[in-house]
């Protein structure tokens, strides 16, 4: 073979090649916006921990429900801050929380637009733990009801989706379950399948007030150091009946996709974090990064790594440029 037969370079020599022989493309399909709802009218609070994200009541979630579609989105991922906590998170399936009136206000105003809802106890119990505590463990077992019950209460108030996010085993069962007794075969569940014991939730936490009270969630969420441990995470969640998995942080964690990609052929999403974001927004505030260029590399390598879909507070940001 006389020498360079094969110059790669060729497909690059203008936009439109690279345009032609792209591999992976990031469409508005791909997104899912997590957005965070309080009770109460007309507020719009910005979190100083998340920048150009909002505390919301159900008619502003609506109104920036609106904004989204407009612009092309076709999803959000509900949490809630709660009116008052106790120990077992018992506002999180209360009727009028902040989440089922969200639900039931975006549904009003923007029917089309997907409503998906993070199920767990740490925005709603007073200890910030995502399970029951007992003598100050986290216990597995009895947390399940709880959950369900939560699960009930959104998919009542009209959420299409659950996706439960506590890491306690056997609550895809439990939700499945309670959710078929109640009627609700047909409402599917995306599974925090895989979620690591990430530094990268910090900003995160602050928004949604959901810091646990004492010790660190290192009981039920995974060693970041694990890889094997993530196959057994969705196997699980998936006999249990999980339609969608997912991987939780992103970035950090593309082998991780990779690997569930190679594993299975259902959904599989992943979460590009709070402190994700942080880094990108805080790196281009010092003008050491693009916004745009880095938001939308960060993105077209989780979905390069196998995701199909992802979670991204930067949604509405990067809508228009795709
Ligand atoms: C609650 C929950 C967390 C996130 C999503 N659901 C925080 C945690 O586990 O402490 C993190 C989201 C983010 O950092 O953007 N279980």
């Amino acid at each position: 073979m006389p020498w360079p037969v094969h110059r790669p370079r060729r497909l690059r020599d203008s936009q439109i090649l690279w345009d032609l022989v792209r591999e992976t493309k990031l469409s508005p399909f791909d997104l899912i916006y997590p957005i965070f709802v309080v009770s109460g009218q007309n507020k719009k609070i910005p979190i100083p921990s998340l920048p150009g994200q909002f505390h919301l009541s159900p008619d502003q979630a609506a109104e920036l429900a609106q904004e989204f579609s407009q612009k092309g989105g076709r999803a959000l991922l509900l949490f809630g801050l709660p009116d008052y906590k106790d120990e077992t998170g018992s506002s999180g399936a209360d009727p009028k929380g902040p989440v089922p009136l969200a639900i039931q206000a975006i549904k009003a105003k923007v029917p089309g637009l997907a409503v998906i809802t993070d199920v767990c106890l740490c925005e709603y119990a007073s200890h910030g733990h995502c399970g029951l505590v007992e003598g100050g463990r986290v216990k597995n077992d009895p947390t399940l009801p709880h959950l369900a019950e939560q699960a009930l209460a959104h998919v009542r108030a009209g959420a299409d989706m659950v996706a439960p996010s506590d890491m306690m085993d056997g609550r895809v069962g439990a939700i499945r379950r309670a959710l078929d007794e109640a009627g609700f075969e047909d409402r599917p569940i995306m599974a925090y399948s895989v979620k690591y014991a990430s530094c990268f939730y910090g900003p995160f936490r602050d928004a949604a007030d959901s810091a646990p009270s004492f010790g660190d969630r290192r009981g039920y969420q995974m060693d970041p150091a694990n890889r094997l441990e993530a196959r057994l995470e969705v196997e699980l969640d998936l006999a249990e009946g999980a339609d969608i998995v997912m991987v939780k942080p992103a970035g950090p964690y593309l082998d991780i996709i990779r690997e569930i990609r190679n594993l299975t052929d259902r959904p599989l999403a992943a979460y590009q974090v709070s402190g994700e974001m942080a880094m990108i927004k805080a790196a281009a505030a010092v003008g050491a990064l693009d916004f745009k260029a880095a938001a939308l590399e960060s993105l077209v390598g989780v979905k390069r790594a196998g995701a199909d879909l992802i979670l991204t507070y930067l949604a509405p940001e990067v809508l228009p440029w795709l």
